[in-house]
C-alpha cells in the first residue's frame, strides 16, 4: 500500500518521481505529492486524487531539482486531504518524509510532542515521525533515523530528505517493501521493481532494519546498529515494456489476455512434454510432472507430511482453494485452506508433518507473511508460491515456486491467478505422486491436458465480444449471486469478488448446495444467479440448484461446458468453455467470469485499474 519513488542525479528528478508514480499507482491512489530539491531549497507539492491531478498541478508551478521523492497514498491514518497526503515535513522544516506503513505508537509519541507545544500540521502518523527524526538531528542524519528508529513501533519504509543535505537522502525499511537500483551516477529507491525497470535491472531488495543512504556516488547500506554492509544486489529479468498498457484500454484486459501465454510459462520445464519425454528422472518415460528442480524437500520430508496448509489473501485465497480441493482428491493428506488473517489468530496444529503452502501473487502481503513466519516458528515445512521471487515471503522462507506471470499492475488479479492454479496443480500432484495416490495414467492425462489448456484458452478469450454483450443485458441487475460445488464453488467466490472489486456492483458466492440454506430467500427476477457448472462429478446436482434458482425467476447465467445442450433450458444465457479433464475445469470456467466483470465494470464507467478503496499489495494488517 502507497507507492514509493526517490531519485537523486543529472537529470530533472521531477519527471523520474512522477513517472514511477504512475507506474506504482496500483498501490494507492488517493492523494499524491512529490518534494524536489534545489540546493538547500526544497518545494513541495501535493494534492488529493491521482498521480494525473498532481501532475497537472506541476504544469501550472512547477518545481525541479536534481534530487526528488514522491509518493502516491492509500489513506491509514487520517482522511483523505491535502494535509493528510505526503510529504510531511516536520514542523520545525529540517525533514522532509514520506512514509508507507503504520507507526503504530504515533499517538503516544504525537501526545509526548504536542505537551512540549509543537503543533502538527496533519493527522499522520509520519508526521509524527517526521518531527522525531527532526528532534534527533543534531548534525549525522543516520544517526538521527537510527535512534528514531529505536522509538518507533509497526512497520515502515521511510524515504527522506534533509533541508540542510542536497547531495544524498535515505531510504529505511522496517516491514513494507523498498527496493533500491544504482545507474552511473544515479540512485534510485521505489515501492516495487516496475518503478525502476526503466532505468536498471540491477535490483537492492532491502532487508528488514536496514538504512540506505543514496547519493551520485552510488547506495551505502547500514543496518539499524549502524554497521555497514554489503550492497547486495539481484538482476531483474523483467522487462520494463511489460509494465506498459500497449494498445489495450487497461491493464486488467490485457492481463486477462496474457493467461494463455502465462499458462505455458507456468507449464515449462514442470511438465514433461508429451512428445519427448520428461525432463526429470520421476518423469521418465513421455509426459509427467516434474518439480524435481524446484521442490524444496526431501523425498523423506515429503513422505513425513500429514497435513498441508494452504494460506493465503483475497484472490490469491480462491487459487489456493481450488487447489485445496485438489488436494484432498490426490495427496491423501489433511488438507487445511484458510485466509492467512484468519490462519495467524486461530491455534492451528502445525508441525514439521505439515506442509505449509503461502501464495501470495505480491509476496508482501502483511497477513500472509505474519502466518508464514508463524507456521515457520512452529516448525511447519513452508514454501512460498509467488510472482515475486525477490519479495519477503520467498526471501524468508528461502523455498520458492515461482508463477512466472511476469508483473501484474491491474488491481484486480487475473493473471497471477491462472499462475497460480496452474504452480498449485503442478505442486498438489507433484505431492499425490510422492505419497503414491496419483496413478501414472492419471498424471499422464492430466499433464497432457494442461499443455492443451492454453489453446483452449486462447478459444475463450476470442469470444470477448459475447461477455460484453452478456455484461451489457445485466448492467441494471440489482447484485448478482454465484453458485457452484467443489472447485467451481472456489471459481465463484473469485468471479463475485472480480465483480465486486471493479464494478462495486453487490455479488456474493455460496455453495450451490447451500443456497437452500438461506441464499435462496434473496432470489427474484431482479437477482441474475451466475452458475458454474461444467460436466464434471458435480454437474447433476449443480443443474438441480440451478432449477431451484429459475423456479423462484432468478435469470440464469450459467458457466458451462461445451455440447452441454440441457443446461441451455435452464438458463437465460451460457457461456460455454471447452471440455477438459474434472479436475482442471477452473484453469477455464474462471476466464468467462474475469471478462463479464471488466465489461461491466467498463459499462459502468468504473476505473477499472483503480478500484476505490483497494489496492494491489496490502503491506499493513
Ligand atoms: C489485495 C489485492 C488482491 C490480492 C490480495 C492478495 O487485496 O487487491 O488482488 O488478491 O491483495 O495479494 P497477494 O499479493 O498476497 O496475492
Amino acid at each position: 500500500m502507497c507507492g514509493i519513488m526517490g531519485y537523486i542525479g543529472p537529470r530533472d528528478a521531477a519527471g523520474i518521481v512522477l513517472g514511477g508514480l504512475e507506474c506504482l499507482e496500483y498501490r494507492g491512489y488517493d492523494s499524491a505529492g512529490v518534494a524536489l530539491a534545489e540546493g538547500h531549497k526544497i518545494g513541495i507539492s501535493k494534492c488529493v486524487g491521482s498521480v494525473a491531478n498532481l501532475k497537472a498541478q506541476l504544469a501550472k508551478n512547477a518545481l525541479s531539482g536534481k534530487m526528488g521523492i514522491g509518493h502516491t497514498r492509500w489513506a491509514t491514518h487520517g482522511g483523505v486531504t491535502r494535509e493528510n497526503a505526503h510529504p510531511h515535513v516536520d514542523p520545525d522544516g529540517k525533514v522532509v518524509l514520506i512514509h508507507n506503513g503504520i507507526v503504530e505508537n504515533f499517538h503516544e509519541l504525537g501526545e509526548e510532542f504536542s505537551k512540549k507545544g509543537v503543533r502538527f500540521a496533519s493527522e499522520t502518523d509520519t508526521e509524527v515521525a517526521a518531527f522525531l527524526i527532526s528532534s534527533l538531528y543534531k548534525d549525522d542524519p543516520l544517526l538521527a533515523i537510527r535512534e528514531a528508529c529505536a522509538r518507533l513501533r509497526g512497520s515502515f519504509a521511510f524515504v527522506i530528505l534533509f533541508s540542510d543535505i542536497d547531495d544524498r537522502y535515505y531510504c529505511v525499511r522496517k516491514g513494507p517493501p523498498l527496493v533500491l537500483g544504482a545507474a552511473a551516477g544515479e540512485a534510485f529507491c521505489a515501492s516495487d521493481v516496475t518503478a525502476l525497470l526503466p532505468y536498471t535491472h540491477d535490483i537492492l531488495f532491502m532487508e528488514d532494519d536496514e538504512i540506505a543512504e543514496l547519493s551520485t556516488e552510488g547506495i551505502a547500506l547500514y543496518g539499524f546498529d549502524g554497521t555497514r554492509k554489503e550492497a547486495r544486489t539481484k538482476t531483474v529479468d523483467w522487462d520494463a515494456s511489460m509494465t506498459s498498457k500497449g494498445m489495450y484500454p487497461h491493464f486488467m484486459l490485457k492481463e486477462i489476455e496474457e493467461q494463455g501465454s502465462v499458462l505455458r510459462k507456468t507449464l515449462t520445464g514442470r511438465i514433461g512434454n508429451a512428445d519427448e519425454g520428461g525432463s526429470g528422472e520421476e518423469s521418465a518415460g513421455k509426459g509427467g510432472i516434474d518439480l524435481n528442480a524446484e521442490f524444496p524437500f526431501s523425498e523423506e520430508n515429503a513422505r513425513s507430511f500429514r497435513r498441508v496448509h494452504l494460506v493465503a489473501c483475497g484472490t490469491s485465497c480462491h487459487a489456493a482453494a481450488v487447489a485445496g480441493r485438489l488436494a484432498d482428491k490426490f495427496t491423501g493428506l489433511d488438507v487445511r485452506v484458510e485466509a492467512a488473517s484468519e490462519y495467524r489468530s486461530g491455534s492451528v496444529i502445525c508441525d514439521a508433518q505439515t506442509l505449509a503452502i503461502f501464495v501470495s501473487q505480491s509476496g508482501e502481503t502483511a497477513d500472509t507473511l505474519a502466518a508464514a513466519r508463524q507456521a515457520r516458528a512452529k516448525g511447519a515445512r513452508c514454501l512460498a508460491v509467488t510472482n515475486a521471487v525477490n519479495s519477503s515471503l520467498a526471501r524468508e522462507l528461502g523455498a520458492v515456486l515461482e508463477l512466472r506471470a511476469g508483473p501484474e499492475i491491474g488491481v484486480a488479479a487475473t493473471k497471477t491467478f491462472m499462475g497460480q492454479l496452474a504452480a498449485l496443480t503442478l505442486l498438489v500432484l507433484w505431492i499425490g505422486k510422492r505419497k503414491g495416490n496419483l496413478s501414472r495414467e492419471k498424471e499422464l492425462r492430466l499433464t497432457e491436458e494442461l499443455a492443451r489448456l492454453p489453446m483452449k484458452l486462447e478459444k475463450i478469450l476470442g469470444q470477448g465480444e459475447t461477455l460484453r454483450k452478456m455484461a451489457e443485458s445485466y448492467k441494471d441487475a440489482f447484485g448478482f449471486l454465484f453458485i457452484g460445488r467443489g472447485a467451481s464453488h472456489a471459481i465463484g467466490m473469485e468471479g463475485a469478488l472480480k465483480l465486486k472489486e471493479i464494478s462495486y456492483v453487490h455479488a456474493e458466492a455460496h455453495a450451490a448446495g447451500e443456497m437452500k440454506h438461506g441464499p435462496i430467500a434473496i432470489l427474484d427476477v431482479h437477482l441474475p444467479v451466475v452458475a458454474i457448472a461444467p460436466k464434471d462429478d458435480l454437474y447433476e446436482k449443480t443443474l438441480s440448484n440451478i432449477q431451484e434458482a429459475r423456479a423462484r425467476n432468478a435469470p440464469i447465467i450459467a458457466v458451462a461446458s461445451e455440447g452441454d445442450e440441457d443446461i441451455r433450458r435452464f438458463s437465460n444465457d451460457c457461456f460455454f468453455v471447452p471440455g477438459t479433464e474434472n479436475e482442471l475445469t477452473p484453469f477455464l470456467t474462471v476466464v468467462p467470469l474475469q471478462l463479464f466483470a471488466y465489461h461491466l465494470a467498463s459499462i459502468l464507467g468504473r476505473e477499472i485499474d483503480r478500484p476505490r478503496n483497494l489496492a494491489k499489495s496490502v503491506t499493513v494488517e
